[in-house]
């Protein structure tokens, strides 16, 4: 029987890494896009760029309203407790972690797996440069909803990448105060052959 199509194929034993956009990504974008709907002042992440990242219209219905959102908000909670909150809060660690940084004068960011994060977009950059890391088929698909929307990612450096198969440190390892970050791909590294800590380093 044939198998479902995933994102990533294995032939051999062999990892090939992603074949296509990251459904994952997309999953914890619609979360974004919902808690972005809560009354103003309540959210733990405002991102109004995330709706332009959802291509599943089962997202765009679900996100689409105050109260489609809010039945989302406590489906994910009833159905995957705790799910949405790690999400949520992860994003805001790594945006208060951002501006702290931004305001230590970084000079660079590296996030790997960056998938849909607009928190750069959201906070503006200042002097730093941002690398961001992700397979190429997803790091495709944000840079065409970045050039459509027009979204301000000028000091943004995409680095396209698969952790199971490619090496690219080379492309920001460079002398400098830096911050590294990366959500949601722990199981990744646990595969690949490069480990966090090389990148972050
Ligand atoms: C759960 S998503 C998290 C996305 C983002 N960090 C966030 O919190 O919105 C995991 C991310 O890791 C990326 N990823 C998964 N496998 C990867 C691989 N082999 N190489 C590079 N990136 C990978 C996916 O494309 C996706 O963007």
């Amino acid at each position: 029987m044939a198998r479902p199509p995933t994102s990533k194929r294995r032939f051999n034993g062999q990892a090939s890494g992603q074949v296509r956009r990251s459904a994952t990504a997309e999953i914890v974008c619609a979360q974004r896009a919902a808690e972005t709907l809560r009354p103003p002042g309540r959210q733990l992440i405002d991102d109004p760029y995330a709706k332009h990242f959802l291509t599943k219209g089962t997202y765009r219905f679900l996100t689409g309203t105050h109260l489609t959102a809010a039945l989302t908000r406590r489906g994910f909670d009833r159905f995957y407790p705790g799910y949405m909150g790690i999400v949520l809060l992860r994003n805001w660690w790594y945006e208060a972690a951002l501006a702290r940084a931004l305001a230590d004068a970084v000079e660079q960011i590296v996030l790997l797996g960056a998938g849909y994060d607009t928190t750069s977009l959201r906070l503006g950059l200042g002097g730093a440069t941002l690398f961001e890391v992700d397979a190429p088929p997803t790091q495709q698909a944000k840079r065409e909803v970045i050039r459509r929307y027009g979204l301000p990612d000028h000091a943004v450096r995409y680095v396209p990448c698969d952790f199971e198969r490619d090496t690219t440190r080379d492309h920001f390892r460079q002398p400098g105060p830096g911050l590294g970050w990366g959500t949601g791909l722990l199981h990744v590294f646990a595969t690949s052959s490069e480990s966090f800590a090389d990148y972050v380093e």
